[in-house]
């Protein structure tokens, strides 16, 4: 008797089970199973309950199956040029590489041809959400959501608003202009089932405070997020004081107009030298902060002290900021947390003391992951984001503990050690090449 379970809709992954349920407990079950019902974790057990065992199996042993990771923040629009250009400090690199770049997304047809390269390589990472910035035009970023979410992968993505301080060919004309275009935006993403719109002004020096109002407007309207930049650089900082003389800190800068989080959620990258009155406001206000360390190392921007966050109670999760960042991998985003919190705590303030293993897989996973609900983590009721990681191929000659390998995996595998993916229960990729025959039919998928 199988107790009214209607099993057509559950999925049983059997291997090496790795999840963090906090930033201090992380979970390892050897020849686990992991149960999925109706895209949710049901549970993840040593043994398989008996209401389950004549069900199909789909047999990873010997492979470690995690959560999905996050990438809370990356520009589609910087793919192109990832592994360039970074020789200069945030402003000259805006200035010098960025905007010409994010300019030429003018063109659906260069839009079409860029954008097809970085979607493709986002299947084949690990990353099962992410949080993105577009450019400032409406079709490209549109054709861009398009091809997400044919992928499965459940991602939110920005038009960037821009109508100051920003070049000639690379700005809008006026706030009313940027608002139009945004609410029109908003309203053709409603045909899409995986990605949804999030409200990006780029970063205060580029919005007017009208566009700002307008924009806090909008968002509410339509019960939206916000994604922007916050605190990365020392000149963009005195360049934000100079411009917004009534807000008294950066933050401050955003929530005046509303901007800021609260009752909703707002994500701000880079937070590097958010000082002791700015992460009280993240705290209150429920900021999530994106820490991108690859992107901060390229720019010479600084170290943000990680554990002081985490101390505060502010929430934290990994973003590859991509072209700041060179690579899309969150894997290498981990290893970079760890080592750049290491220096800080060395050079810079001893009574910070380093991130361990255990944390930077918290902050790629559940860390993130409840940026977007209840995702992150394979508790009963969380929505199945799970990658499946082949360490076999990273040979060691003595026997390895479950903890050993996740520590091995973070720092030696790349992305190309993942042999499936799931998202919200979905397989959207699979090194085999097979994916769920409940996906809808005229849904191509992306691969390899
Ligand atoms: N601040 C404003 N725009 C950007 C951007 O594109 N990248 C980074 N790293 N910081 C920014
Ligand atoms: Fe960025």
């Amino acid at each position: 008797m199988k107790r009214g379970i209607d099993m057509k809709n559950v999925k049983i992954l059997k291997g090496d089970l790795v999840y963090a349920l906090s930033k201090d407990n992380v979970m390892f079950i050897k020849d686990g199973y992991l149960v999925i019902k109706e895209h949710i974790i049901e549970g993840a057990y040593k043994d398989l309950p008996s209401e389950y065992v004549n069900e199909e199996i789909e047999d990873y042993t010997g492979r470690i199956i995690m959560p999905g990771m996050i990438d809370l923040h990356v520009h589609a629009s910087q793919y192109s040029f990832r592994g360039m250009g970074m020789d200069l400090e945030l402003l000259d690199w805006l200035n010098t590489y960025t905007f010409k770049e994010e300019s030429k997304y003018n063109s659906l047809d260069y839009a079409n041809k860029a954008y097809e390269i970085y979607v493709e390589d986002l299947v084949k990472s690990t990353t099962t959400r992410a949080c993105i910035f577009g450019t400032i035009h409406k079709e490209a970023t549109l054709r861009l959501m398009e091809m997400l979410d044919k992928t499965g992968l459940k991602t939110m993505v920005g038009k960037v608003n821009m109508d100051r301080e920003s070049p000639d060919y690379y700005i809008e004309h006026s706030a009313d202009d940027s608002v139009k275009e945004t609410i029109e935006f908003i309203k053709e993403t409603s045909r899409f089932e995986n990605t949804k719109p999030i409200i990006t002004p780029r970063f205060v020096p580029s919005c007017t405070d009208e566009l700002m109002e307008k924009l806090s407007r909008v968002r509410e309207e339509h019960n939206l997020s916000v994604q922007s930049h916050l605190s990365e650089n020392k000149k963009e900082i005195e360049w934000v004081k100079e411009l917004n003389r009534k807000a008294h800190s950066y933050g401050e800068a955003y929530d005046m107009f509303g901007l800021f989080g609260g009752d909703y959620k707002a994500i701000m990258a880079h937070c590097v030298y958010s000082d002791d009155e700015e992460l009280r406001r993240m705290k209150k206000n429920n900021v999530y902060v994106a820490h991108c360390p690859d992107s901060n190392v390229n720019l010479a921007s600084g170290i943000a002290p990680i554990r002081k966050f985490l101390k505060y109670g502010v929430n934290v999760g990994l973003g590859s900021d991509v072209a700041a960042g060179y690579s899309i991998s969150m894997f290498k985003a981990m290893v970079d947390a760890l080592q750049v919190s290491k220096l800080y705590w060395r050079l810079v303030d001893n009574s910070v003391s380093p991130l361990s293993i255990n944390e930077v897989f918290y902050l790629a996973t559940l860390g993130g992951g409840s940026f977007f609900g209840n995702v992150g983590t394979f508790k009963k009721g969380y929505e199945a984001d799970v990658i499946v990681m082949d360490d076999t191929s990273i040979k060691c000659p003595y026997d390895l503990t479950l903890e050993e390998r996740l520590e091995r995996l973070i720092y030696l595998s790349n992305d190309d050690n993942m042999v499936a993916k799931y998202v919200a229960g979905c397989k959207v990729y699979d090194a085999l090449g097979n994916v769920d025959e409940n996906r809808s039919e005229e849904k191509e998928i992306i691969l390899v």
